[in-house]
């Protein structure tokens, strides 16, 4: 819930000038608040980097339109603008109380709009130290698999105790949670486990981004904070070239 239309056009001019004209190997997305995804497309074409920026929604209701004040479809921001949706971040696990159930719907609610899901999955602290992070994240994982497998589009995992806390996850212990979701995805399948990014979340920075991606199941990050400082979010985008 950051931003404003001024805000957007001075951070697409200085993301253009910040990549100077650099491609990306990889993708780059940006997910804004909803009210602001038509002002970021026009922005994002206007500064001709259409071609390298998608855009995505932060959150979706299950259901195509309705009774539901407040809510936004997965149609309706496909018809703003959007090609992704991200689903089941801790902040709607927080404060909406979203359960793997309802986060399985939205997934299939995302699909069936168009929109490509990325899903977000992390232990809190207290589940860390009580030894259960591998265990919470395989359950939130299993729960969407286990109804659209072959619909995600990306897995972000995100340890709640790393989210805007400046406290990144050591490459290391990263890496080692990422295999445990990679493990679990070749129990589907091998094209599922080798064809799905699988992005770390959590504090990323400019001055941590490339060791974080250099770790080899670490595909590439979902950034909050830093990515809102366009040079920052530059640099990064640049570390994924490792
Ligand atoms: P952060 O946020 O990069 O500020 O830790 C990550 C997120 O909100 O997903």
């Amino acid at each position: 819930m950051h931003g404003s239309r001024k805000f957007i056009a001075e951070y697409v001019e200085a993301l253009a000038g910040g990549l100077d004209g650099y491609r990306p190997a990889g993708q780059v997305l940006l997910f804004p608040a909803f009210g602001h995804l038509s002002v970021l497309s026009e922005a994002v074409q206007s500064a001709g980097l259409g071609a390298v920026i998608g855009l995505g929604g932060q959150t979706l209701h299950t259901e195509p339109s309705g009774a539901f004040t407040g809510e936004i479809s997965g149609e309706m921001l496909a018809d703003l603008g959007a090609g992704w949706v991200l689903v089941g971040h801790s902040e709607r696990r927080q404060y909406a109380a979203e359960t793997d159930e309802l986060t399985a719907q939205k997934v299939g609610a995302a699909l069936r709009a168009g929109l490509k899901p990325m899903l977000c999955i992390g232990e809190t602290e207290a589940e860390r130290e009580a030894g259960r992070a591998r265990e919470v994240v395989v359950r939130q994982l299993e729960a969407v698999l286990a109804e659209h497998a072959d619909g995600l589009a990306a897995v972000a995992y995100e340890p709640v105790w790393a989210i805007g806390t400046g406290r990144t996850a050591t490459p290391d212990l990263a890496q080692e949670m990422h295999a445990v979701i990679r493990d679990v995805l070749r129990e589907r399948s091998h094209a599922l486990a080798d064809g799905l990014p699988v992005l770390y979340g959590g504090s990323v920075k400019g001055g941590n981004a490339r060791s974080l991606f250099g770790e080899p199941d670490i595909d590439g990050g979902l950034v909050g904070g830093a990515s809102l400082q366009a040079d920052e979010f530059a640099e990064i985008v640049r570390a994924l070239e490792v």
